[in-house]
Order: structure tokens, then C-alpha cells, then sequence
């Protein structure tokens, strides 16, 4: 269906989207008048899958029933519980299951991947990251550099659009990891900015990193279930992200990790060690000496959050069903459709990259300065969700497990008024 700036037309793409059932598996908030809201807010807080009820229900139930013996007597044991959503969450991100683990809250994990793989020396103890990153990740890297002794205002070097653009060029990327990657220890990149929706290309800056012999880890927040990824054959040594976004998870919910499997046996990688980590057959044995389980297993610290992981169970069995593959197709679309309406407004200009290859589902609107919080709160006050990110932008992600082409219609017909 060619894409038309019409009712008719968001209309017409709904009945051809082969996913349109997905919307019926999550609880669409409440908006003006009784009506489900316009949720385009999944970039920050995904929507809650109907099942995650059910899901959590069974675990309350069988704490109620069984006490302490759910941990073996369960319907789903929680002793060996978290390895339940490996396989899904290892599909998700293009991993092989003994490379992810699911575990923590995402700066948690950041800190503990970088206790492992930032290595710093005299020569080489730089850590390159993009511009603009998520504060949490300049802090946690600022404060690893300063733990190893360093100034971090020197360690930590970033990486900024040219003067007058607003989203790095691919090969300035690259460039710059030629040029520090001498000195530098560790790169650090997301695979989608949170305020500029641009995403980057993770075998290209892994490959570049590694050619430098620097270590190479993602954060990805705003990529995992948003965009394609294939993190074993990409190569970076580690990436870590949440699961509130793009996966629905809850909020708060269980972060997860990745380590590359040529990191598996590894005893010289440094970590910080927890009993959930040494070896299972083991563990109970409660013995002085830490054994890791080989992969990603081996970074767990704690017995793990049952009913956070019970509600992402619900979401991961729906991204089984549909496939990264079709969502990520029905994503381009839809954001695509989302920036032909915006074409011909005005009052704002769209920062994100026009190409689906350097975008996931955000698109993010600069508005001149104070604009953008009054636009937003007109938005907000007709039915939509989205938000706003100082400075002045408005970020709106259509998600295609549950939004619909007329959620994208209908949000931009607001918008118009609301300018
Ligand atoms: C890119 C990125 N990194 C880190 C964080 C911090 O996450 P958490 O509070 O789960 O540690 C966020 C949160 O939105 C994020 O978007």
C-alpha cells in the first residue's frame, strides 16, 4: 500500500498489517474521553502485556501455596526460572543463549561488564563514547575512569556531531576511533541515541574498536526489541540494556547482559562476584573459592527477581510470535508514515536520520527553545503519549507490536492543531 497522508489510508494499512492482533495481547492506557490513548511512549515505558497478570499471579500463587518450596516445587521452579527467558531474550538480540543473561537494572549491569572489560594502563586507558549519551553511562564510565585512578575529564572522550549537525556521521565515528584508538581502552556506544533516535551500526564500530585493540561493549537501551540486532556475529565483547523500554517488561524491570562466547572461559577477566554466578552444581555446597559458570551466566551476583522476570516472560513470548524480522519491517513502515505526515508542519525540525538504517521506531522533534514543553503538554492534554527531553525535543515512537498506522494519523492531525 503506498503510503498516503489520508484517514483512508492509516485505515488501509491496519488491515493489511499482519501483526494487528498484537495490540489486542497489551492494556492500551485510557485517554481523552474514554478512548484508548494515542501511546507512542514505548521508547521510555513499554506497554503492559495482558498476560504479565497471569504470569505474575502463578508466582504469587505459588508463594502462597508452597512458601520456600517454590523454589524447586513450583509450576516453573524458581530456582533455574531466570534461564526461562534466555532462549527468547538470546533471539531477541541475535546471541547464542549461553552468551545472555537476564539479571539486575541496566547501569547495574553497565558497571559490572566495565569492571570486566575496561582495563585501563598508563598507555591505553581512554574511553571513547558517543556524544549525547544517556547521563547514567557518562556518569558510570566517568566514575570507573576515576576508580582507576584517572582524571576522568581525560579519560572519557566523546564523540560529537560537526558543528551545526545534530546526529554523527557514521564515518566520524569510525575516524575517531582510528585517530584515539591508540590510547583508548574502551568503546562505548549505543545503537540508538535516547534523544536523537540515530542508531549505529554495531559490526562497523565493533570491528573498528577491536582492530584498535580496544574492547567494544553497547548499551542498548533503545535498540533491544527495536531494532535487528546480531550481537554474536557483530562481535562486540559486551552489551548490556533493559528490558522497560522496547521489550515491555515493567516498570523497573530486570535488566540483561551479553558477553561474547570468546570471553566464556576467561579467568582473567576481573569481576565482581556473587554467589548466583559460581558454579550451580556447586553453589550449594557454599564452599570459600568462587567458580563462574562458563558465559554470561557467570556475571549473575543475586538469586534473581522472580516476579519482575514473570511479567517479561509475558512480553518475550509475544516477540517469539511475532518475530523480530515482521516487527522490525512493520517498524520502518510506520515510522516512515509518522515522517511523511510531519513533512509539511512546521515549528520544529526532525532531528533523527531519514534512512531506516540509521533509525529504530523514534522519531525526535526539535522545537525552538521553550516551545517544545508547550507543544508537549497540548499533546498530552489531547490524548497522547509521548514525552519530552530538555532540551526541546518531543520524542515519538511508534512501536509495532501495539501501535496501529492510525495512531501515527491521528497523532500528527493532533499535532498539527497543537502548533
Ligand atoms: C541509553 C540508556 N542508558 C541507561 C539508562 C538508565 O537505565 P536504568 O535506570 O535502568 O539503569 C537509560 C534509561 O532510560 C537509557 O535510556
Amino acid at each position: 500500500v503506498e503510503l498516503e497522508a489520508t484517514e483512508a489510508c492509516a485505515r488501509r494499512l491496519d488491515r493489511g498489517d499482519s501483526l494487528a492482533s498484537f495490540r489486542n495481547e497489551f492494556s492500551i492506557p485510557p485517554g481523552r474521553n474514554g478512548d484508548p490513548s494515542i501511546y507512542l511512549c514505548g521508547n521510555s515505558l513499554g506497554l503492559m502485556p495482558r498476560k504479565a497478570r497471569e504470569y505474575v499471579d502463578a508466582e504469587l500463587d505459588d508463594w502462597a501455596r508452597l512458601g520456600v518450596g517454590g523454589h524447586f516445587r513450583g509450576k516453573n521452579p524458581w530456582m533455574p526460572y531466570h534461564a526461562l527467558l534466555r532462549d527468547p531474550m538470546a533471539r531477541i538480540v541475535g546471541a547464542l543463549p549461553s552468551e545472555v543473561v537476564v539479571m539486575n537494572s541496566l547501569t547495574a549491569n553497565l558497571h559490572l561488564l566495565l569492571v570486566a572489560f575496561y582495563r585501563p594502563t598508563p598507555r591505553r586507558f581512554r574511553i571513547l563514547v558517543e556524544g549525547g549519551a544517556f547521563p547514567s553511562d557518562r556518569y558510570a564510565v566517568k566514575s570507573q575512569a576515576l576508580f582507576h585512578g584517572y582524571d576522568p575529564d581525560e579519560a572519557v572522550v566523546e564523540v560529537t556531531p560537526r558543528p551545526g549537525e545534530d546526529c554523527l556521521r557514521p564515518e566520524d565515528v569510525l575516524r575517531r576511533i582510528d585517530e584515539e584508538g591508540d590510547s583508548t581502552a574502551l568503546v562505548l556506544f549505543g545503537n540508538a541515541n535516547y534523544y536523537t533516535g540515530q542508531s549505529f551500526d554495531v559490526a562497523a564500530i565493533a570491528r573498528a574498536g577491536q582492530e584498535k585493540g580496544c574492547r567494544v561493549g553497547f548499551d542498548l537501551a533503545h535498540g533491544a526489541g527495536n531494532l535487528p540486532l546480531a550481537l554474536h556475529d557483530d562481535g562486540p565483547d559486551f552489551a548490556v540494556w533493559c528490558s522497560y523500554k522496547y521489550l515491555n517488561g515493567g516498570p523497573g524491570a530486570v535488566a540483561a547482559a551479553f558477553v561474547h562466547e570468546r570471553h566464556h572461559d576467561d579467568e582473567s577477566l576481573p569481576r565482581f562476584s556473587g554467589w548466583w554466578g559460581h558454579d550451580e552444581k556447586t553453589r550449594f555446597e557454599m564452599g570459600p573459592e568462587f567458580r563462574p559458570i562458563s558465559g554470561a551466566d557467570g556475571f549473575q551476583l543475586s538469586n534473581p527477581p522472580i516476579l519482575q522476570m514473570a511479567a517479561l516472560r509475558a512480553s518475550l513470548e509475544l516477540f517469539d510470535r511475532a518475530g523480530m524480522r515482521a516487527l522490525r519491517e512493520k517498524s520502518e513502515r510506520l515510522t516512515a508514515y509518522l515522517e511523511l505526515l510531519l513533512e509539511d508542519l512546521e515549528g520544529f525540525r526532525v532531528i533523527t536520520p531519514s534512512g531506516a538504517e540509521e533509525r529504530g521506531a523514534q522519531l525526535s522533534l526539535l522545537f525552538e527553545p521553550g516551545q517544545g514543553r508547550a507543544v508537549h503538554r497540548r499533546l498530552e492534554s489531547a490524548g497522547v503519549v509521548c514525552d519530552y527531553r530538555e532540551p526541546d525535543v518531543v520524542r515519538v515512537a511508534p512501536v509495532p507490536i501495539y501501535n496501529t498506522f492510525l495512531d501515527v494519523y491521528r497523532f500528527a492531525s493532533i499535532l498539527r492543531e497543537s502548533l
